[in-house]
Parts: structure tokens; C-alpha cells; sequence
């Protein structure tokens, strides 16, 4: 159970969840909408803009060797074609921390946040987001693309069509929350990313995708670019139906995009847990009778990381970076077990022939999940929402030793012996 001597061992964020006062975007605004659909504003998040170099510091303290975070187009482009050096030279403050540290930087181009002036335009169901994303990219990677040892373009391209029916059921449950929103926006509620499916998404994702992987790779043709997606593992009943619904499921929300990452340089695996799929046709991330369940809802299912890698190393035959698997709870032993079984799970695949180049766990930091606000705790790494402090888990130090080691028979380490150690090496507590 050892891994190849690059293998990637990594943690994630996003800008929008980690950086604090992102006032400029789309989602800052959907925060503050009254009502919301969001169950709390981000606010200071956790203050990553002002903090990033310890944080970089505690990862490469653990043992990881790649940071992948999000650069934010709300703060590189304000308004429409006026960028901010400022803003590129703050992610290129992050590239430096990442190198100094012996850190390869993994850079998304868009985490969910749009800039308030795309969202007004309509954003993500407007057909000038391709074009507009892809000039931001250019842009950026003009910049910054050459330091970068990775550059995912759009995270989870495939979400707003995996959530589409979701999202129809909280806009008819809560229609003066969508009301407030659509007001706050100035467009419908669609121009937001994670709303955005149908009505062409799809077209319009891909185009975007495709376009901003050209301008990357003009600017930094040594940087492997690829897009990241959501894939889940997917099972269905054993009824015609069911099957046939996890058949169609398949070819909506995986095929389209599968085929474009056939000419990617890699393919972003994300994945938490197991879809179902029954008789009515319908697709469920609820967990099955008398599961364990997440503090997302999710049933507890590492194996549900390898089971995604096979299902797109067959479709695309691209390699595989896994840019996201985590579990969000408040119990860092099961945190600990999910990883040591995902990537168990992981190992399989490869000495299955599937070619996995990396892993990295989603996420660094308990922070900011979105509509659920700070509650699930998914982080390697805690953080106090008053003083800001860091608290490093077990399962950083578990997830390092691995790292360090390129195999998973190490000793889990759980001593206070290893944590100090790394928590003094950074300045750091832990608990
Ligand atoms: C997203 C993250 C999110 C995570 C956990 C992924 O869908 O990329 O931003 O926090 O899942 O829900």
C-alpha cells in the first residue's frame, strides 16, 4: 500500500470560504438577503486573505505537499475588464508562501462566487459567461499561471446540473427567500452558480471550461489544467426503473462532461458519499435505513471515493487527481477512519490500473459550507469563530504521516507527542 514517489497529498479551500468580507461577489449578497437561503453570512470566514501563510506553514508542517485553493474573480475583476493588481498580487503572495514551503500551489479559477456584475448580467444562465470567464482566465493566468503547479478551471462543473431538482424544491418551498434573492441580484436566482442548471447550463459550462483551459495553457503551456467535477457513487434498486433513471442520471449530469475531459490534462475527482437511485425515478443522497450518517446528511461512505475514480478513469481514460474527499463531523476518529478507508479504497483502484495521480482532502479549515453556514465541521484543521485561533485534529497528523510516509501502513497518530510537535514547528495549538 505504498503510492508513486509525485503522488499529490494535499488539502483544499475555497476563497469564498476561507478568506472573510468577500463583499463583491454574488454570494455576499445572497447572504445578506432578507430572508436568506442561507443559514448564516460568512462574514470574516476565516480570515485566510489576512492568515494564509500560517496556514500554508501548518500544511507543509503536517507533511502535505499541495495547497489547492481558489483565486476569486470577484476581487481580480471587480467590475466588467478592470482588474486588480492588488488582488493578483495577494495570490501571488500565496504562490510564494506555497513554494517557500516546499508546497506545490493547485489553483481553482472559480469556486461557486461569481462578481456582482456578472450575477446582475445573468451570470451562469447568460451566454456571455463563457467568454467573460475565459478573459478573467487569460487575465490571471497571463500573471500568476506560470508559478502554478496546477490550474483547475471551473470547480465542480457538473454541480448545478446534479442539483438542478434539488433547487427546484427550495425555490417552491421558499419563494420569499428566492424573491429576496432575485431581488438582492438584480437577475433571476439561475445566474447564481449552484442554481444554474438547465436551460442550457451544460453548453454553456463546457464552452467555458474549454476557453479557459486554451488561454491557461497559452499563458503557462507547463501547467496540466483540467476541470473538477462532482461524482458520486451511484447505486441503483434493482427495478427496471430505477436502473434506468440511474442510466439517465448518468448521461446528464457525468456523460457530457466526461467527454470534453477525454482532452483534459487530468480529470478533479469529488467525491463524499453514495447517490441512490429507486423505483420513482428519483435520485437521492439520503442515506439508506440505519446508516451512519454525516453532519451533512450524507451516509458514511468512503469506499464511495474509489468507486467514483473507476467510474472516470473508464469513461475518460484521463488521469485522475482526487481534489476533493472529505466528511464533515464533529467526531475527528471517524474522520480519521473515512480517510484511512478512502484512500485504502484509492490504492485498490490504482493497483487496478487506475491511474490516480494525487489525493487531497477536502478541507484545511473548518469553514464557511455554503447555505448550511459554519455548522459542519469538515476541516483537518479547527478554527475558533471568535479569536480566529487554529487547532490542529488528529487526522492532519494522520493525514500527514501518511503523506510523508507515500504508504498507508503507518502508525495512526494520535499522540499528543505528534501533534505538539507539529503545532510548535508552526506556532500552533491542537486538540
Ligand atoms: C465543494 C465545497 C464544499 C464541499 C462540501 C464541494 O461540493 O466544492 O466547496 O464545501 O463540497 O460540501
Amino acid at each position: 500500500m505504498s503510492f508513486p514517489a509525485d503522488f499529490v497529498w494535499g488539502a483544499a479551500t475555497a476563497a469564498h470560504q476561507v478568506e472573510g468580507g468577500n463583499t463583491n461577489s454574488d454570494c455576499w449578497l445572497l447572504e445578506h438577503a432578507k430572508p436568506s437561503l442561507f443559514a448564516e453570512p460568512s462574514n470574516d470566514a476565516c480570515d485566510h486573505a489576512a492568515r494564509y501563510a500560517d496556514d500554508i506553514a501548518v500544511l507543509a508542517a503536517l507533511g502535505l505537499n499541495t495547497y489547492r485553493f481558489s483565486i476569486e474573480w470577484a476581487r481580480v475583476e471587480p467590475e466588467e475588464g478592470a482588474f486588480s493588481q492588488a488582488a493578483l498580487d495577494h495570490y501571488k503572495r500565496v504562490i510564494d508562501a506555497c513554494w517557500s514551503r516546499g508546497v506545490r500551489p493547485m489553483a481553482t479559477f472559480h469556486h461557486f462566487t461569481n462578481p456582482r456584475w456578472v450575477a446582475r448580467d445573468g451570470g451562469w444562465a447568460d451566454d456571455r459567461i463563457a467568454e467573460r470567464f475565459a478573459r478573467y482566465c487569460e487575465f490571471t493566468a497571463g500573471v500568476l499561471g506560470g508559478e502554478l503547479a496546477y490550474a483547475c478551471t471551473i470547480n465542480e462543473i457538473n454541480i448545478p446540473d446534479a442539483l438542478s431538482e434539488l433547487m427546484q424544491r427550495v425555490k417552491a418551498k421558499h419563494p420569499d427567500r428566492k424573491a429576496a434573492a432575485e431581488q438582492v441580484l438584480g437577475a433571476p436566482i439561475e445566474a447564481f452558480y449552484l442554481f444554474a442548471g438547465g436551460n442550457g447550463y451544460t453548453e454553456r459550462a463546457l464552452r467555458a471550461h474549454m476557453l479557459a483551459r486554451d488561454a491557461i495553457k497559452t499563458a503557462a503551456p507547463h501547467v496540466p489544467v483540467g476541470m473538477t467535477m462532482s461524482i458520486q457513487e451511484c447505486e441503483a434498486e434493482p427495478a427496471d426503473a430505477a436502473q434506468a433513471a440511474l442510466r439517465a442520471y448518468k448521461a446528464r449530469v457525468y456523460a457530457p462532461y466526461y467527454d470534453v475531459a477525454k482532452s483534459d490534462d487530468f480529470l478533479g475527482v469529488q467525491t463524499y458519499t453514495r447517490t441512490l437511485f429507486s423505483a420513482d425515478g428519483k435520485a437521492s443522497r439520503r442515506p439508506p435505513e440505519g446508516a451512519e450518517v454525516t453532519q451533512m446528511g450524507y451516509e458514511y461512505r468512503p469506499q464511495a471515493l474509489a468507486a467514483a475514480c473507476r467510474d472516470a478513469w473508464s469513461a475518460t481514460q484521463t488521469p485522475i487527481l482526487v481534489t476533493e474527499s472529505g466528511i464533515a463531523t464533529k467526531d475527528d476518529g471517524r474522520r480519521r477512519a473515512f480517510i484511512r478507508a478512502a484512500l485504502e479504497g484509492v490504492a485498490a483502484a490504482m493497483a487496478d490500473g487506475v491511474d490516480i495521480r494525487g489525493y487531497v482532502y477536502w478541507t484545511l479549515l473548518d469553514n464557511y459550507e455554503w447555505m448550511s453556514g459554519y455548522a459542519p465541521l469538515f476541516g483537518l484543521v479547527g478554527v475558533d469563530r471568535r479569536t480566529m485561533a487554529r487547532a490542529i485534529k488528529p487526522s492532519a497528523v494522520m493525514l500527514g504521516q501518511i503523506a510523508r510516509a507515500n504508504a498507508l501502513d503507518v502508525q495512526t497518530a494520535e499522540s499528543d507527542v505528534a501533534l505538539s510537535a507539529v503545532g510548535a514547528a508552526v506556532g500552533v495549538g491542537s486538540n
